[in-house]
């Protein structure tokens, strides 16, 4: 007599590094089913994907909410997100439904600290417009007033979260000559005294900061959290950078505060929505510098974040320990 064997379901929603296909081809516990282009899966391609699947590999841009997992039904065990952010989880009905969570906390916070360095520079110091200066002919002599910007050494850095990313942004920031760290969130952090990193109240840390680098998780507390308030207390000097979340920024007030002059510039690597509009306003202003959500970008991270999300996935199918495993 034939028993039918139990088939373990993954689906995944994206093409992602080789290193993590590698990974789950070899384990040989699981059929996957990949939708296999560099372009996010149509909503309903994905609750077609994951109906009866035990596991699901996702990404940021996937919204993980209420009818995926519905349409995934009872056999869900495990969810492994490509990111270390879970904005895009609706966590307490996944916690309700007793699925695991894996996500890929430190593997990209170098890289995604050298990147809010990189864009740090190139907003205060006007890199994107003396390079179209150049293409253009508008560089027409050295000239003592043309293209200045703003300079680290000396300065106050604010950083808002200072988590692994904010941590590892202070640590890179440092020996540029800062001359006061000062962070906000929750809980002051005991490594902080590694930065010399001064806890303060976020509108100190709004009011006196030259930099003010936003690299919090996003969560209710700190949906919208950089308004027209917050732009209001910060100096007309200042620099603004967010590479957490685009939606901590109120982007009409960001819009206001840099059009009117009410801060000097801006350097976005998160938006909303993401990809930004080409006609967004935001992207008309000079003083406004936008990438396309890049912190995490070099080859090895994204190879290591594909290899440990897929890890991450074969333990909560195997019902293992996790490599990182999110606890909500
Ligand atoms: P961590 O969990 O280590 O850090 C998150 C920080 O957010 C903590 O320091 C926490 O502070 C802070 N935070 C939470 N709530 C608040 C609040 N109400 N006010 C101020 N700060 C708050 O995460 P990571 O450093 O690893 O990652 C941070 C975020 O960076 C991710 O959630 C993701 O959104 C984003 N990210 C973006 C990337 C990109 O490509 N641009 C790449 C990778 C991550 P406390 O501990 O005091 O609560
Ligand atoms: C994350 O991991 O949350 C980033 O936004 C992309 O690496």
């Amino acid at each position: 007599m034939h028993t039918a064997q139990k088939i373990t379901k993954v689906f995944i929603t994206r093409r992602i590094p080789q290193e993590g296909l590698k990974i789950l081809s070899q384990a040989g516990v699981c059929k996957v089913s990949l939708w296999d282009s560099d372009e996010p899966v149509p909503r309903a391609e994905l609750l077609k994907g994951v109906a009866g699947a035990h596991g699901l590999l996702c990404l940021l841009s996937d919204k993980i909410d209420t009818e995926v997992l519905d349409a995934a039904g009872p056999n869900l065990k495990v969810i492994s997100t490509l990111s270390v952010g879970f904005d895009h989880m609706a966590m307490d009905e996944i916690k309700k439904r007793g699925v695991r969570v894996g996500y890929t906390p430190d593997v990209l916070t170098d890289a995604t600290a050298e990147l809010t360095v990189a864009l740090l520079l190139a907003t205060a110091r006007r890199l994107p417009e003396g390079v179209v200066e150049v293409i253009n002919g508008g560089w027409s002599t050295w000239k003592p007033l043309w293209l200045c910007g703003y300079g680290l050494s000396g300065s106050t850095v604010g950083v808002i979260g200072l988590g692994r990313i904010g941590m590892a942004i202070a640590r890179r920031l440092k020996p540029f000559g800062v001359k006061k760290l000062l962070y906000s969130g929750r809980t002051a952090k005991s490594n902080a005294a590694e930065v010399e990193g001064e806890y303060v109240p976020l509108d100190t840390l709004v009011s006196e900061s030259d930099f003010v680098v936003v690299s919090c998780a996003l969560t209710p507390d700190t949906q919208g959290l950089c308004n027209k308030d917050f732009f209001c207390k910060m100096k007309n000097t200042a620099v603004f950078i967010n590479t957490s979340r685009g939606a901590v920024v109120n982007q009409e007030d960001l819009y206001q505060a840099l059009s009117s002059g009410q801060i000097a510039c801006a350097g976005l690597d998160v938006t909303t929505p993401e990809p930004l509009p080409t006609d967004h306003p935001l992207l008309t202003l000079k003083n406004c510098v936008v990438l396309p959500h890049i912190g995490s970008a070099t080859y090895s991270t994204r190879g290591i974040m594909a290899e440990l999300s897929a890890n991450n996935l074969l333990a909560g199918l195997q019902g293992t320990d996790m490599p990182s495993e999110l606890k909500f």
